[in-house]
């Protein structure tokens, strides 16, 4: 059986820690040994590829950390390595943080063959982004923004988050009215969460209340709509044209190598008695990774664990995914789904033509998602 497939590369490093953020990332010390780290990534992407045909990926997901404080020609060594895998119209992501990118020429990364910038803004009230511990006020927001559109990047993400520490809905909308301005073909709209073991889980800053989230969503829902956004997932938003190629593999259940450190990766192996899903990670601390980058922990995933993981990533989509993929992706009989598939349809909160949910389902996904464990 073949999946589409993508390839996620971590950069495990950004300037200092961001008090929320739970991501594999680790302050830079001194200089960053690009050379060492790209020696490791070759290696770790030659064993990985060895048993993918030629132009065989889809999509490169370059994300962190922070990927833009390494240099254009870090990447051009990686992307020429990687040339012969890659689909000729590959999207190539590369994650950016203003306050790394400030300065830099751009077009030397569109050289390098990145065709996708995603520039984690967060907020442009420089109040929440001192709190949020952030590297970076509004202005270097938009200034990077020009000049990934001066390096000639046409596909452009905007990372925004809502509901943080005391915000308004005005204050939300505020920010959200800042990043269309700026014209982004993406936005990635996210609800601030506590993560366990971050900086904010050990002194928790006030969270606007459970109604205000509300007004922020439903203004932000109907703003987005009304400046050509279309929601295809629960915190993406596309202009026509655009959306995340990497993050639609993920959530259509499609195959994906993990290189760097603590990259995940789920492959589909044929196995005698059908498709075997394997789960692979390599080893998160950047000391670990650039000693032994070839080290790949595998993990067999059980069908019900498969089937959940299905659903988990599929119902995150609003249009769903097509009856027929459940098979072809996971191996299983669609019968499995069952009887909660009708049960859920019945109640009107799934579509029965689709592995969706309905409009009012959508509103309630964390519930739908319950009845399937
Ligand atoms: C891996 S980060 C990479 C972006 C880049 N390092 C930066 O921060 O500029 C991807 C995005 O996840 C979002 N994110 C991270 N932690 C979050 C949290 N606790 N709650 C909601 N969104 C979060 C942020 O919007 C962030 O830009
Ligand atoms: S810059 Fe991005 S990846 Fe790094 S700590 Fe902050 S949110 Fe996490």
């Amino acid at each position: 059986m073949s999946l589409p497939l993508s390839l996620y590369v971590h950069f495990p490093w950004c300037v200092r820690k961001c008090p929320y953020c739970d991501f594999n990332s680790h302050p830079v010390r001194g200089n960053l040994d690009q050379t060492g780290y790209l020696k490791a990534l070759v290696m770790d992407a030659s064993t990985a590829l060895q048993a993918v045909p030629t132009r065989g990926i889809t999509s490169v997901f370059l994300g962190g950390g922070t990927p833009s404080l390494f240099d254009p020609g870090t990447f051009e060594k990686l992307l020429v390595h990687l040339h012969p895998w890659l689909n000729p119209e590959a999207e190539i992501t590369m994650e950016a943080n203003p306050g790394t990118v400030e300065y830099q020429d751009f077009s030397a990364y569109r050289e390098a063959g990145i065709n996708r910038i995603s520039l984690g803004a967060q907020s442009f009230d420089p109040a929440q982004l001192k709190q949020l511990g952030r590297v970076h006020g509004p202005g270097e927001i938009c200034t990077a923004f020009e000049r990934i559109r001066a390096g000639g990047f046409e596909n452009v993400n905007l990372d925004l988050m809502y509901g943080l520490p005391e915000q308004t809905s005005a204050e939300a909308m505020d920010d959200l009215e800042r990043a269309l301005a700026l014209g982004p073909e993406h936005i990635s709209w996210y609800q601030l969460t506590i993560e366990p073991k971050t900086e904010f889980a050990r002194r928790r800053p006030p969270l606007p209340a459970e109604g205000e989230v509300e007004v922020m969503e439903a203004s932000g829902r109907e703003r987005l709509t009304a400046a050509g956004f279309q929601r295809y997932e629960v915190s993406a938003w596309s202009r026509q044209g655009h959306k995340c190629e990497h993050n639609l593999n993920y959530w259509r259940f499609g195959d994906y190598i993990g290189i760097g450190a603590g990259a995940h990766g789920k492959l589909t192996r044929g196995g005698p008695s059908g498709p075997e899903i394997v789960r692979t990670s390599k080893p998160a601390q950047p000391r670990v990774y650039l000693a032994e980058p070839l080290e790949t922990r595998q993990r067999a995933v059980s069908d019900v664990e498969i089937s959940l993981e299905f659903l988990m990533n599929a119902l995150r989509l609003t249009d769903g995914v097509s009856a027929d993929s459940f098979t072809a992706r996971t191996g299983l009989p669609l019968s499995s789904l069952e009887p909660t598939w009708s049960e859920l349809a019945e109640m009107g909160l799934m579509r029965n033509d689709r592995i969706a949910t309905t409009a009012f389902g959508y509103r309630h996904l964390d519930a739908v998602l319950q009845r399937f464990l």
